[in-house]
């Protein structure tokens, strides 16, 4: 696969489930937190005070949203890589979910590193919900898994999350620019 402008677009109609996913939580998160309070051997808390069940669950919606919005959009573009459009649902669902279990995972690992619930951590904060979300959606979209595409995609996230999370900070919507 050569590696075009149609291509990034693609990858980008292709990913965009799990950026909604992924920053969804930050304005419906809070309430009872996804560890339950509960603390890992070394005393430390599971996952923290971070990862909330309302944020985990609105980013799987949020996620799942757009993949209904592809569903019926996508089929009328040059962008349309699904024959069936239930399968944008569908990998939508892979997406969201890995993309909230890769974040929690992110967190399992700051905790047992002593950083705490909301200190940044290089690489895992903007990367972590991105390979676990290509990871849950490959068997749906291994067509699109070339070595520039995901790479495309990890170097896309990276700046995409820096910047979106200091425009969070700037309006309010975060405490922290990271
Ligand atoms: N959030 C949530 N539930 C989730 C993920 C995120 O409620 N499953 C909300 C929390 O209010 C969290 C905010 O979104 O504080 C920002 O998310 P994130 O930066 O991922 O969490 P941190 O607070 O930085 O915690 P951690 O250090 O564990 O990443
Ligand atoms: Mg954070």
């Amino acid at each position: 696969m050569d590696f075009s402008i149609d291509v990034a677009i693609t990858l980008i109609l292709f990913i965009l489930p799990a950026y909604f996913a992924n920053s969804t939580p930050v304005i419906f998160g809070g309430g009872e937190p996804l560890d339950f309070g509960k603390k890992f051997l070394d005393g430390r808390r599971l996952l923290g005070k971070g990862k909330t069940i309302r944020g985990f669950l609105s980013g799987v919606f949020a996620g799942m949203l757009i993949g209904v919005l592809e569903a019926l959009i996508l089929p009328y573009t040059p962008f349309n890589f699904f024959c069936n459009p239930s399968n944008y649902v569908v990998l939508a669902f892979f997406l969201s979910t890995g993309t909230m279990a890769g974040d929690s995972l992110g967190s399992f690992i700051k905790r047992r590193l002593a950083i705490p619930s909301g200190s940044p951590s290089l690489l895992l904060d903007q990367l972590a919900f991105l390979a676990i979300a290509l990871f849950f959606a490959y068997p749906r979209a291994s067509f699109l898994y070339a070595l520039e595409s995901l790479l495309f995609l990890f170097v896309l996230t990276y700046f995409l999350h820096v910047a979106f999370n200091v425009l969070a900070n700037k309006l309010g919507l975060k405490r922290v620019p990271w």
